[in-house]
């Protein structure tokens, strides 16, 4: 798995990560013990970034419990979401716990009450306890706001949206990034799953072999990855071997615009 430097942030990323919206918002022994087992996945692979969110139900419990051993070998981003001030630090104090009392990167969900919820944040990063603060947002419509937080050079990191149907970010928001040296996580590398829904035939991927690519998930994950703007993909799974297949699109080589154009062609059929 290769790995990237998140930016500013000075994080050393694997390239493929996980995210956890919806696929660890479970409860009970079982359902938790399927959890652990896509974690062990992902760590077995190399792609030891977790992402998480208060907003995602039961996800920052489930991952915490699944990671709980073996805290050292990962890097866990999860995010304050909540216009309250008073919340806001119950979910800090929550993550906290969850988490071995550390956050490797600590990020503004949806820019929710971002000025008063990054002051918080500053707050502890400067206490030692988070390594990094980004901000996020999945909606074009919100893409003003967002490079509005990052020219305050308040923050080292954005996660966004970036697949070959989702590419706003092209436009204003990744040149941004690469000019101020933020870390950029890619958010929905499979559009949400709706890209999967009819995958290309494995003679439409065939072109892609050299690049290590055997299947649709890969293919779609190398597309982000292969832009140097992009540090770390965070594919959201419910299955271990889907965690282990996301893995390995994370080594080189890369796509070219070519190999990219036709990836996007394939989404379009
Ligand atoms: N900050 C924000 O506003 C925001 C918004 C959206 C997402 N995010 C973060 O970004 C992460 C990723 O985005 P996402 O979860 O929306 O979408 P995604 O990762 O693009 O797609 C996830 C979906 O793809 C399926 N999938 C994963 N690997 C697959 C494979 N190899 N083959 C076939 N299907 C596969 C999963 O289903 P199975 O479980 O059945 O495999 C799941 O339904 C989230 O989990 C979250 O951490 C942040």
């Amino acid at each position: 798995m290769e790995t990237r430097t998140l930016g500013q942030t000075g994080l050393q990323v694997p390239v493929v990560g996980m995210g956890t919206w919806q696929t660890f918002d479970v409860r009970g022994a079982a359902a938790e013990q399927n959890a652990r087992a896509v974690v062990d996945a992902a760590l077995n692979a190399g792609a030891h970034f977790f992402d998480s969110s208060p907003m995602y139900g039961e996800a920052e419990r489930v991952l915490g419990k699944a990671i709980v051993d073996r805290r050292d070998q990962v890097l866990l981003a999860t995010k304050v979401w909540t216009p309250s001030a008073q919340e806001g630090r119950a979910q800090v104090a929550r993550a906290l716990q969850f988490f071995g009392n550390r956050i490797d990167l600590y990020q503004l969900h949806n820019l929710v009450a971002w000025q008063e919820q990054l002051a918080l944040l500053e707050a502890l990063r400067d206490a030692g306890q988070v390594r990094a603060i980004g901000a996020t947002h999945y909606s074009p419509s919100a893409f003003g706001e967002l490079k509005r937080v990052m020219q305050t050079r308040r923050i080292t990191a954005i996660q966004i949206p970036y697949n070959p149907l989702e590419r706003d970010v092209a436009r204003e928001i990744l040149p941004l990034a690469a000019e101020l040296n933020l870390g950029v996580v890619v958010m929905r590398p499979l559009g949400g799953g709706n890209l999967m829904r009819q995958p290309p035939t494995s003679a439409a991927l065939a072109p892609l072999a050299p690049f290590g690519v055997t299947t649709w998930a890969q293919a779609l994950l190398k597309w982000g990855l292969s832009d140097p703007r992009c540090h770390v993909a965070i594919p959201a799974t419910s299955k271990p071997a889907r965690m282990q297949e996301n893995a390995h699109a994370g080594d080189p080589p890369w796509f070219g615009p070519e190999e990219r154009a036709y990836v996007a062609r394939l989404c379009i059929r």
